[in-house]
């Protein structure tokens, strides 16, 4: 769990990167159109400062409501998905502004108080952080569904090895990689983590959906080292893979008939000629080889593995090629603590998706898997649900909601901040999303 000095200068941080994503958006950028897989950047960023202040200010310290009758705007669980665009509900930018850094400062000063935050406090602390930093990458995927710049602290890494020059226009034809597995042998495992009751007496935090870990059987087992590259799916889009019906699944023909596409939703082949483009967020550009394929949904992926021959991996095989028999949260070392600028990952908008599949060596798991954690969410064949033993957490539908139609993601992406991600953590998407930032690896058959 954070400790007081960590927590503090993760809430600045992560709060300069809130503050950021709705200052540089003008009025006409902020007036967003509806769309099902977004939100409102100002609504947001409210409902991010109203989740600070009910949890922790409110319910830990007593605080009064800071903007009195505008619960019902703010709490996700009261104002549906639509009404959110209707004129007049949410306030303005500057209004939401104002609401958001009187309650990030209250927090802020309650954090740096006395002796700080108790245990309880801590664990609270963390979980509003959390959420501020889920909605951090939410809108930035709001940026790239709508063709918005990217955010003005992407790119750290600019001109580095890790963001390197565009690739040459056309990169050819491609094809399922050479075999490049790691194996894993068959064994017990320990999956999740600890129960403990209450939540913060448990030594390290979780979410309710990693608790309670258990024991598992597993067989041997063969898994990618590497993520998918954009060349290795290109081979199945140029083998005509999306039109051919035997390599999708009843569900997958659907969203195919539904979509009518025939390669990423973000890709193109201009008529006029020239090689495949991509567009990341305001920007079309040619197709990068070794990135790590991106925006695809669960059927594009399961599609792309029934054509090269290969299956996706259920989430405890992710988790085990990540985490082997360690209790580390992170693949890279035993005692590595989630957060910190040092991680050996695309995380944190480092690089947002465009490193090679091959880079971060330094990050590699156990079995030598590379970017288990960061660069993009991974699809696994899980559906997600809660394990035995599951019970509610404080904030009953952070996980509930999307228990039984959603399919597990694992690991983060390079959108994801550094201090919420470990080899734990269980996100869930719809499999018909591909706006999001989702990507795969594969097992051998
Ligand atoms: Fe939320």
């Amino acid at each position: 769990m954070m400790d007081q000095p960590t927590l503090l200068r993760e809430l600045e941080r992560c709060d300069r990167r809130m503050t950021a994503l709705v200052e540089d958006l003008d009025d006409r950028q902020l007036d967003v159109p509806y769309q099902p897989g977004i939100n409102p950047p100002v609504w947001e960023l409210g409902h991010t400062a109203f989740f600070f202040e009910f949890f922790l200010l409110r319910r830990l310290h007593g605080v009064k409501p800071l903007m009195p009758g505008f619960d019902p705007v703010w709490d996700s669980f009261d104002i549906p998905h639509r009404e959110r665009w209707t004129p007049g509900v949410v306030p303005d930018k500057a209004t939401t502004m104002d609401y958001y850094r009187r309650v990030i400062d209250r927090t802020l000063d309650h954090f740096a108080s006395g002796d700080g935050p108790g245990r309880e406090g801590r664990y609270l602390g963390q979980y509003v952080i959390a959420h501020l930093c889920m909605h951090i990458e939410s809108q930035i995927w709001c940026r790239q569904t709508l063709g918005y710049p990217p955010p003005s602290f992407a790119g750290a890494d600019q001109g580095s090895p890790l963001n390197p020059p565009p690739p040459p226009a056309d990169p050819g034809g491609g094809g399922p990689a050479a075999t490049d597995d790691a194996e894993v042998p068959a064994g017990r495992w320990f999956i999740g983590m600890p129960g403990a009751r209450p939540a913060w007496e448990a030594a390290e935090f979780s979410f309710d959906n990693e608790r309670p870990g258990f024991e598992l059987d597993l067989p041997a087992f063969r898994i990618s080292r590497r993520l998918v590259s954009n060349l290795e799916f290109l081979g199945f889009v140029e083998d005509g893979g999306y039109d051919r019906p035997e390599l999708w699944s009843f569900g997958g023909r659907y969203w195919r008939r539904a979509r009518s596409l025939s390669h990423p939703q973000y890709w193109r082949r201009p008529a006029s000629g020239g090689g495949w483009e991509q567009r990341r967020f305001d920007q079309w550009q040619p197709l990068d080889p070794a990135a790590p394929v991106m925006h695809v949904s669960f059927w594009e992926a399961e599609a792309y593995c029934r054509w090269a021959g290969r299956r996706l991996p259920t989430e405890f095989e992710w988790e085990v090629a990540a985490r082997g028999d360690t209790n580390a949260p992170l693949p890279w070392r035993p005692d590595s603590v989630p957060g910190g600028d040092e991680a050996p990952a695309d995380l944190g908008a480092r690089c947002l998706g465009s490193a090679p599949v091959t880079a971060f060596a330094d990050g590699a798991g156990p079995f030598g898997c590379l970017q288990m954690i960061g660069s993009v969410w991974e699809w696994t064949s899980s559906q997600y649900l809660p394990f035995d033993g599951f019970c509610v957490d404080m904030y009953a539908y952070m996980s509930t909601l999307q228990f039984g139609d959603h399919k597990t993601t694992r690991g983060g992406s390079g959108a994801t901040e550094a201090s919420l991600i470990r080899s734990t953590y269980r996100q869930a998407y719809h499999p018909d999303r591909c706006d999001v930032f989702t990507g795969f690896r594969t097992c051998a058959l």
